[in-house]
């Protein structure tokens, strides 16, 4: 309001501590500021959110402009970095001890321990005071605080920093100014004066911009006056409203030499107590950055300071030398902090939200491919692959949430895998473990974990798998071709023999020589190595076409020989996915797989085609049988449990490639509580990296 008041008398207003980060040169124009804006504040409190590994904090803030805009800057800043506000706790402006029980009380059932409190000077530090009460200042929680704590605590007279107590643990920032000596001097000027009794505050950061904006709005009109010499005022109705005609503000007048004295503001550049002043375009100071301390065994302990261009470290930002840019998280660092428990291990930062409870997490009890996942029938125990795999991953988290396995099936007969990721998605369990596969349709109502293993569809039908003999080479070929093929190069042999012995010398000389030349060279054309060459015009011609013949021969040869080495057989006829559905035989699929539904939904199979295969004796007969008796042409399954059941028989294959890319993922309730998720990703990054 009172921005709005100097806009129209032109009158420049410096604050040396109005923070909040909307108040823009833009909307007015005359009012300028040494204090940093808390947009920076923000940005400090959101690394350091960051540097710990939460993710979702709770803000407790004052319900004004101030309060509300930090917080605002504060959620921006956060999502940058992917974390968030999960509940924004506002107390009124005038709040008293039932309105933070209240809000607090409230807070206690939610998942975040993490909260940042964004309020007013409060010597009494009535939301710690509590908060302790309450019991909210044990392990698990985190408090950090804006600067009104540090501004608090500094500006109480020593005698009453026992209040410190109430505070331990807590982590806030502080608007950094770099150690000069006049700042020491200063200091020391001010402490005589509280020990000579003329003042009882302590002096903090903000006391420190206040004389620092003294002495700009000095030198400001010093050189104000030095050019213009007066000051002089006019009236002006700009003010002048009908509606607050009590408040006469016709009545003020404007100043005349407001915007050169504005421009002298502008132009300062000086150093004071809190470093160096001059103002950006935007008529902030630069920022100088933050301390970040530490409350703890009624001390104020600096852990290290944050700036916007190196962001945290244990060096103060002034003494960082060299490029800035090249600042990397890996150069964020901070001292241990003392959390309220009085540990310096970093706390997790969030609970399940109500831990009398344990999770329920539901476990497929699997009749077939029980190496995956099934009910110990005498124990009771879930065991498995996937068990394994959670149970595993689990040792790598370092903390423990409370669950119970609850079996999903009866054992008699596969489970719907679809129903439990409903059961989920319904609440009636929290989460699911098993070789639950992720696929379009769930994700739409459960959260998937990182995929623990591949798993995509593949096509199992009959193969030829004929064991290669020592005598494969003679199959490219049926009988009848090797013989034509034999006499070909007798014929070949005769023909030249007669076409050439009369003209040429090779082919002359004794009958047994003559006779061993013309099978020789015949035979030889197979490898284009003849010694003796055609020299007839007629043979010539015949040679030629022997050639191209013998070509195509040998390639074909070639080929069928590789094929018959490398490719098994098919003894159906069906190739892949495209060619299974065109045909009409039945397909198998395992009972309560979301196979079924794919092939209907996705590849949209008749429902008559698809029969339920229990288990891989049922998965054997049936393809035994065939389509034409009673059984199947193929089945369609997920590769792990293929690749299982094709272990112990050789008759079957799978046919061609996976025609779906996918894999298998525990299952959590995505409106139940973010955390589980997160354990879940978690763990099973873990495998993965395992
Ligand atoms: N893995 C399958 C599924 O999730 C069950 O066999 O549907």
């Amino acid at each position: 309001m009172i921005s709005e008041i100097v806009n129209s008398l032109q009158v420049p207003l410096v604050s040396y501590s109005a923070t909040d980060p909307t108040l823009s040169a833009q909307q007015f124009p005359y009012f300028i500021r040494t204090a940093q804006s808390d947009s920076y504040q923000m940005a400090a409190m959101a690394d350091l959110v960051d540097y710990y590994g939460w993710k979702d904090v709770i803000a407790i803030y004052i319900d004004d402009d101030f309060g509300r805009n930090g917080i605002y800057a504060l959620g921006n800043e956060l999502e940058k970095k992917t974390m968030k506000i999960s509940y924004r706790l506002p107390l009124p402006v005038e709040y008293d001890s039932r309105d933070i029980t209240d809000t607090l009380n409230k807070s206690k059932i939610f998942g975040p321990r993490v909260y940042i409190v964004h309020a007013n000077l409060d010597p009494a530090f009535r939301i710690f005071t509590i908060a302790r009460e309450l019991q909210m200042m044990g392990s698990d929680y985190v408090w950090l605080a804006t600067d009104w704590v540090s501004a608090t605590l500094d500006s109480l007279s020593p005698k009453y920093q026992t209040s410190m107590e109430i505070l331990k643990g807590v982590v806030a920032l502080r608007p950094h100014t770099p150690d000069s000596v006049r700042k020491t001097a200063f200091r020391a000027r001010w402490r005589d004066m509280q020990t000579k009794g003329l003042t009882k505050s302590g002096l903090n950061t903000y006391g420190l911009f206040a004389y620092d904006t003294v002495w700009v709005v000095a030198r400001a009109i010093d050189r104000y006056l030095n050019e213009n010499g007066n000051v002089t005022f006019t009236f002006s109705n700009t003010l002048y409203d009908e509606k607050a005609e009590g408040m006469r503000l016709g009545q003020l007048k404007v100043f005349e030499g407001g915007s050169l004295l504005l421009k002298k503001l502008l132009q300062l550049n000086f150093t004071g107590l809190t470093g160096q002043i001059y103002f950006s375009p935007d008529r902030n100071v630069p920022s100088g950055g933050y301390d970040v301390i530490n409350i703890d065994q009624r001390e104020i302990r600096s852990v290290g300071f944050w700036s916007n261009k190196t962001g945290l470290s244990v060096v103060p930002p002034e003494n960082i030398e060299g490029d800035h840019r090249s600042y990397t998280l890996e150069d964020q660092k901070l001292r241990n902090v003392t959390w309220p428990s009085g540990k310096t291990e970093i706390p997790r930062g969030w609970v399940v939200a109500d831990s009398g409870n344990p999770l329920r997490i539901g476990v497929p009890n699997r009749f077939s491919f029980t190496e995956f996942v099934m009910e110990n029938h005498s124990s009771h125990k879930f065991q498995g692959y996937c068990v394994d795999v959670f149970n595993e991953a689990r040792n790598f988290v370092p903390y423990d949430i409370p669950h119970r396995f609850e079996a999903y099936g009866d054992g008699n007969s596969n489970p719907s895998y679809d129903g439990l990721v409903k059961m989920v998605a319904n609440n009636d369990f929290d989460a699911a473990i098993g070789d639950i596969a992720i696929v379009t349709n769930r994700t739409k109502v459960v959260d998937f974990s990182q995929p623990f293993a591949s798993s995509g569809l593949v096509i199992v039908a009959p193969v030829n798998n004929s064991k290669s003999s020592a005598w494969v080479f003679l199959q490219p070929f049926s009988a009848e071709l090797w013989v034509v093929t034999a006499a070909s190069f007798v014929i070949i042999a005769i023909v030249i023999w007669i076409l050439e012995h009369r003209v040429n010398n090779d082919f002359r000389g004794p009958p047994k020589r003559q006779l061993a030349t013309m099978f020789l060279f015949s035979f030889s054309t197979v490898f284009k190595k003849n010694q003796e060459d055609t020299v007839s015009p007629l043979g010539r011609m015949v040679m030629v076409v022997w050639l191209f013949l013998l070509m195509v021969v040998t390639s074909s040869y070639t080929a069928s020989l590789s094929s018959i080495l490398t490719v098994r057989q098919l003894s159906s006829p069906i190739t892949g996915i495209d060619s299974l559905i065109a045909s009409n035989w039945p397909i198998g699929y395992q009972v309560g797989s979301f196979a079924h539904s794919y092939l209907l939904e996705s590849l949209y199979v008749s429902p008559s085609r698809l029969i339920p295969l229990g288990s891989p004796e049922e998965y054997e007969k049936a393809l035994q049988l065939g389509p034409s008796n009673g059984g199947v042409a193929a089945i369609v399954d997920e590769q792990p449990y293929v690749e299982l059941f094709l272990l112990k028989r050789t008759q079957f294959g799978i046919i061609g490639q996976a025609f779906t890319s996918g894999g298998w993922g525990f299952v959590s309730n995505i409106f139940m509580c973010i955390y589980v998720s997160a354990f879940m990703t978690g763990a099973a990054k873990e495998i993965v990296l395992a």
